[in-house]
């Protein structure tokens, strides 16, 4: 055995070659595993805690720890039934890229660090584009997630409209800058707005439709107010799919207000953003050009493994605004434009992972078409549970389904309790069961079982499971 740090290509073939047994194994178990086996805590540390490692170990011990305890004791994302929160499924073909990217371990800070890393994320980024049918001559770049895509957003376009807050801080500012959101739009925004120094008490909720869709009329009213008071609104944030309802703003009403009133027109896409690639999905992308910036979650419905998030700004110069330093040790010497390129000008991060890889390899592997099929296919499984539920004498939608989220709850005929109490409860059994897996919501102030479809194994058959999952937790 040569030194642990650095090992010869045949043991490289060793430990690759078991952890991608373990892998292929775990992939061919995992529709018939529960979503997640109950543990505690405790359990875990008693079965992982110790001193600080001095020796090595070696590495079939560390791979039946992984087996035993790391995977034995995870929520399987992939399972076809795990339907909570906005989770990707990941795939097997970017589970074998993430290896060669660790591999390379490139360090996409700018072109001169990593010439065709930095390439092949403008090209993916300019596919994500091209999908969405958002302007060629755009801007963006890959980020961790949809939180750092809406801090991002968020944060170019308060210097774009008030670039010496750079430098002098919010005590540049003249007066109060407003934001706009619906009440269902992701607590990110929110945060971005405190983490900005803009103040998430000048974050305006507004109304929304009975499809939680955001009321373009009290937008306008709620500018209005803001304006007669002396404020200065800034940004609007509109849903393309919301967290918990799936809800699609009507961006082309909200980007007519937010163009009378130099507001910034941002489209949180992260969940819905990749149904654009599917037919039924596809009407909801009319004004998405209208946009000032894009929020994107490949790691969401694009089925990417988590930290690949996308911002796009439809002016890159307004990121520039927010985001471009100079310092000694990043000035770029003796490069030609195109190759001087620093991703640091356009976003808060100096060293990033090869995101582009994963996004680049899912795309080319699977191509366009066999993800759109897949996306219309979860699409089309929430529509049928809608169906379902509809047809049921027993459960009730609580939201209209837009997209691939569901929010539901069991009602049965007679029932004289409290209907929120009862399906927390049911909620608990069903996580608990291993069957099904849903998260929760709240929809017009009543507790919800929520769904999300963002797996490519989902099925229809899947549905009719989830809601005998659901009835047999009530018969306990
Ligand atoms: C609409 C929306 N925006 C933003 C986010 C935050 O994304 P991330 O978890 O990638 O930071 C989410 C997460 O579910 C989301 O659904």
């Amino acid at each position: 055995m040569s030194d642990k740090l650095s090992l010869s290509p045949d043991e490289i073939q060793n430990l690759s070659r078991a952890a991608t047994d373990l892998a292929a194994s775990y992939y061919d178990s995992l529709s018939d595993r529960p979503v997640l086996v109950p543990t505690t805590a405790q359990a875990l540390r008693d079965a992982l805690v110790e001193p600080l490692p001095q020796d090595g170990a070696d590495f079939d011990s560390l791979l039946s720890t992984i087996r035993e305890v790391i995977v034995r004791y995870s929520r399987h994302n992939g399972h076809p039934r795990f339907l909570g929160y906005v989770a990707s499924p990941g795939t097997p073909v970017t589970a074998v890229g993430s290896m060669v990217e660790a591999a390379l371990n490139a360090c996409v800070t700018c072109w001169r660090s990593a010439p065709a890393a930095t390439e092949l994320e403008h090209l993916t980024v300019d596919w994500l584009k091209e999908m969405l049918g958002y302007p060629a001559a755009a801007g963006g770049l890959l980020v961790s997630g949809g939180s750092m895509a809406n801090f991002a957003a968020l944060a170019a376009a308060r210097s774009a409209r008030f670039p010496d807050v750079v430098r002098q801080g919010v005590a540049a500012l003249p007066r109060r800058l407003c934001v706009y959101v619906s009440g269902e739009a992701h607590f990110s925004v929110r945060k971005a707005a405190g983490m900005l120094g803009l103040g998430e008490n000048n974050v305006r909720t507004v109304k929304t439709d009975r499809c939680l869709r955001m009321d373009p009329a009290d937008l306008e009213r709620l500018v209005a107010e803001d304006l007669a008071a002396g404020h200065v609104p800034l940004f609007v944030s509109a849903n393309l799919g919301a967290t918990a309802s799936g809800a699609v703003d009507p961006i082309g009403a909200i980007a007519g207000i937010a163009r009378r009133h130099s507001l910034w027109l941002h489209v949180d896409a992260a969940y819905g953003g990749f149904a654009a690639l599917a037919p039924s999905g596809r009407p909801f992308f009319e004004h998405i050009a209208e946009a000032d910036s894009v929020a994107l979650d490949p790691h969401k419905w694009l089925y990417l493994p988590v930290g690949c998030g996308c911002v796009l700004y439809k002016d890159p110069s307004a990121a520039r605004a927010a985001f471009s330093h100079d310092a000694e040790y990043t000035r770029v010497i003796g490069l030609e434009r195109d190759e001087a390129f620093a991703f640091w000008d356009y976003g808060p991060e100096l060293s990033r992972p090869f995101r582009a890889l994963n996004l680049w390899l899912l795309l080319k592997y699977a191509g366009a078409r066999r993800l759109g099929e897949a996306i219309e296919n979860n699409i089309a499984c929430a529509k049928y549970l809608e169906r379902l539920v509809k047809a049921s004498g027993d459960f009730e939608m609580l939201a209209p389904v837009e997209l691939s989220i569901f929010c539901f709850r069991y009602a049965p005929p007679g029932y004289a309790g409290d209907l929120d109490a009862l399906n927390e409860r049911l909620l608990v059994q069903l996580q608990r069961g291993g069957s099904s897996y849903l998260s929760n919501a709240r929809i017009d102030g009543k507790f919800a079982l929520r769904g999300c479809v963002l797996n490519y194994r989902t099925t229809e058959r899947d549905m009719e499971i989830l809601l005998d999952d659901v009835r047999r937790a009530a018969s306990r």
